[in-house]
């Protein structure tokens, strides 16, 4: 607990996405990851392996986006940082460990940013207001310099959870809030797809609840019924076993690898 308050206390967010909850988000997602390291290894270099089988078809190698850093645990950042002459690193929080981790790389740099952009009009908006318009053009922004590959690394079912979770706090109904939702998700896909660089994007596509005897409880879309681009390859990552959550049902999460303008 004594850990966490101290990561908290160095984690990096703006004010709006702090009142979000996007540092506390960011600490637990940390903490997981240190319960579940063995469990978590798996999914971890799969996302690596697809990042880098979608940069190896890259023919210009000034600059790689990489969106949704988090604890850069899943980023294979020696070998893009070896392979591009910029790698850029988004994310709405850093942790002070990540922030220590990228310095080992000259060439990595970690920016601090909403790639959906609607966190701050969010965070002034209040029942009543009309809600921020999530668009593709958010992503553009993040750099002056275009792109020449893009990698979107399991960071799509994450991008509407705190915006919907600030919204029904404010009064807002579960129906319009996931409507909002899918909004996110969908400009946040158009976005990639605008792109005219090879993008890479790993998704959570399906949450699977399981019970102590193997047996599915649950199954639903991790993202709110949006269609996601045809997969590559499909993988399970145990991200809450049995204990984690609930001591009788494990959460896996179905990730879809897909790669756009190829
Ligand atoms: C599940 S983590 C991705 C895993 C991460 N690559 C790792 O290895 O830890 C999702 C990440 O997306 C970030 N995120 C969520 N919403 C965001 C937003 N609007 N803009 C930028 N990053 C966001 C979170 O802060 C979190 O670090």
């Amino acid at each position: 607990m004594l850990a966490e308050m101290l990561v908290w206390v160095g984690t990096q967010a703006s004010k709006p996405a702090r009142q979000l909850g996007y540092a506390r988000a960011a600490v637990s997602l940390w903490s997981r990851r240190r319960r579940w390291t063995r469990e978590w290894a798996e999914h971890e270099a799969n996302t690596r392996d697809f990042a880098l089988k979608t940069a190896d078809a890259c023919r210009h190698l000034d600059t790689v986006w990489l969106l949704g850093g988090g604890t850069l645990s899943d980023l294979p950042l020696a070998e893009l940082s070896g392979l591009f002459k910029r790698v850029l690193v988004f994310d709405i929080a850093w942790l002070p460990q990540a922030r220590a981790l990228a310095r080992r790389w000259p060439n990595v740099e970690l920016r601090l940013a909403d790639v959906s952009g609607v966190v701050l009009p969010l965070s002034e908006w209040r029942l009543g207001m009309p809600l921020p318009i999530p668009t593709a053009e958010a992503m553009k922004e993040l750099d002056p310099v275009p792109p020449d590959c893009v990698l979107s690394l399991n960071l799509l079912s994450q991008l509407p959870l705190l915006p919907m979770e600030y919204v029904q706090r404010q009064g807002m109904t579960m129906q319009s809030a996931e409507t909002f939702g899918r909004a996110i998700l969908q400009a946040h896909l158009q976005g990639l797809q605008d792109f005219t660089c090879p993008v890479g994007l790993t998704a959570d596509a399906r949450r699977i609840w399981r019970s102590r005897a193997g047996e599915i409880v649950l199954s639903e879309s991790a993202v709110l019924g949006v269609k996601l681009p045809a997969p590559e390859k499909t993988w399970h990552w145990p991200v809450a076993p049995r204990g984690e959550i609930d001591n009788e049902t494990g959460l896996e999460i179905t990730v879809e690898a897909s790669r756009l303008n190829a």
